[in-house]
């Protein structure tokens, strides 16, 4: 895939990160990796990674990857296959790589984008994998990618993190063909503002409790509304399709429990795929 320019190469990584931005996210990152750490997902087996998204059953977030595989079924039917073969894929926020890896094994050609090389939640897991896919470290605000070369920019469980949506797709729209999409997956999705900033208070007071950070030193937005999205499309001439996910009855029924309870909406995962219009 054509780069911007040359970037140097360390242990397989391109180093495509400034070292003032490389310093702007070094308390986002430090408290990010302590987090996942210590939610159990610094995992030695290379067969954890390899089954991803598949859950590994006994591993403390087997409950996430039940939910998170069948947002990829989703994506791999509505979006994947309904495409032509040998789709160039950029995988941005794409921590370990897994779903580089999957898009490879597919015969795509997958671009794994993070601001992590933590070996085993960064880029640095590559290794655990047998497929070879490309690896950079760079930001979503700020891709290595030269115009016009990606069939698909995928946001995988990503988006949420950018501090200014409108810049980040724009910058995803920079490095897409003509014809090709963004996609968004899992990133929660509210139907009205105060209920995003609702589960954004909750989180950051929940992390302050349990690893004594709010972990907020990058302004992240965290969640999206319909408000954002439609917005979004205005601003940046996009057309958003919405593909739902069956993810079994018990979720289904979260934002009833949650009205009987007086509790704020649950988040909605929607696959979101966005084209120029
Ligand atoms: C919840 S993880 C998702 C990882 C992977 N896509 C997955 O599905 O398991 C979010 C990822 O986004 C990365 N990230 C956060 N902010 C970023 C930014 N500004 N630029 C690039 N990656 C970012 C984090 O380092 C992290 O690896």
């Amino acid at each position: 895939m054509k780069l911007r320019r040359d970037f140097p190469v360390v242990d397989g990584v391109h180093r495509c990160l400034a070292d003032e931005r490389a310093a702007y996210f070094e308390q986002f990152l430090a408290e990010y990796t302590m987090v996942r750490h210590a939610e159990g997902r610094a995992i030695d087996d290379p067969e954890y990674y390899r089954r991803l998204p598949e859950p590994t059953p006994g591993t403390p977030t087997e409950w996430q990857w039940k939910i998170r595989r069948r947002t990829w079924a989703t994506f791999l039917t509505k979006v994947l296959r309904a495409a032509p073969p040998s789709l160039v894929v950029v995988d941005v926020g794409a921590g370990t790589g897994w779903l580089s890896n999957r898009v490879a094994e597919l015969g795509h050609e997958a671009h794994a984008v993070d601001l992590t090389v933590d070996a085993h939640d960064g880029l640095g897991a590559a290794g655990f994998f047998e497929r070879t896919f490309d690896l950079y470290q760079a930001e979503m605000d700020d891709l290595p990618f030269a115009d016009g070369t990606a069939d698909l920019v995928v946001y995988n469980a990503a988006l949420h993190y950018s501090t200014d949506y409108g810049r980040t797709l724009a910058e995803g729209l920079r490095v897409l063909r003509p014809g090709g999409r963004l996609v968004v997956l899992d990133s929660p999705v509210y139907r009205h503002q105060w209920a995003g900033d609702a589960m954004v208070a909750e989180r950051h007071a929940q992390f302050e409790h349990q690893y004594g950070t709010r972990s907020e030193s990058v302004p992240s937005i965290e969640f999206l509304t319909d408000g954002m999205l439609r917005d979004l499309g205005e601003q940046l001439g996009l057309r958003w399709r919405r593909h739902h996910t069956w993810y079994g009855r018990q979720w289904a029924m979260r934002p009833v429990k949650a009205k009987l309870k007086g509790k704020r909406p649950p988040s909605r995962f929607i696959v979101l795929v966005a084209s120029r219009r």
